[in-house]
């Protein structure tokens, strides 16, 4: 499986150690955190199964992948729709994209509490100002909502979206070609 966006790699790790049969690859375009991820398998222990390559997620390479996974990384993305068409291009035919964001609602009156305020103030400082650096600089924010965000997916291709799970703070989607 492909953790896409993986940062230092702690979502990636914490998949190794669960699922000692799998092989993993965590794919992120800032190359300090890579090499930080990669330190970090090695001291837990799971660097055989865990691998960590610098790429954009628009070009990060590989096919045929079981599980492509996005944590809390579509919405920092310029191009999440480019993002999310290459990965839907490197699963296998029977793949699934896991996608986890922050659980906003679609409307910015079901936004307006401390989780909600806490995530706007954030987005403002950190994630929009990080898409809009970056070609096509969609600018999502962390509070884009379920609706948006199905609507990247199925412009990507996907065409069956639905919300598998959620927590007080994310949403996690699942989305298939
Ligand atoms: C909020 S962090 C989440 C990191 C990790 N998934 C986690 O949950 O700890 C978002 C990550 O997306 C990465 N990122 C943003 N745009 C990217 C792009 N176009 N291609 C690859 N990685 C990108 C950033 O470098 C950052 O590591």
């Amino acid at each position: 499986m492909a953790d896409v966006g993986c940062g230092l790699g702690a979502s990636t790790i914490i998949m190794a150690e669960a699922f000692e049969r799998s092989s993993f690859v965590g794919f992120d375009f800032h190359d300090v955190s890579i090499e930080a991820a990669r330190k970090a398998a090695a001291e837990a222990g799971v660097n055989q199964r865990a691998k960590f390559e610098v790429a954009s997620a628009k070009d990060f390479p590989g096919n045929g992948y079981d599980l492509v996974c996005l944590f809390d990384a579509l919405h920092d993305m310029g191009d999440p729709v480019g993002a999310a068409r290459r990965i839907r291009q490197a699963l296998a035919p029977d793949g699934t994209l896991l996608l986890v964001e922050p659980n906003a609602g679609d409307a910015l009156e079901q936004n307006l509490n401390p989780v909600g305020r806490t995530y706007y103030g954030l987005s403002t400082v950190i994630c929009t100002p990080g898409s809009l650096a970056q070609e096509v600089a969609l600018g999502l924010g962390a509070q884009a909502g379920e609706r948006q965000l199905a609507v990247v997916l199925r412009e990507a291709g996907f065409t069956h979206v639905r919300r598998a799970a959620e927590t007080p703070f994310n949403i996690i989607l699942e989305a298939r070609p």
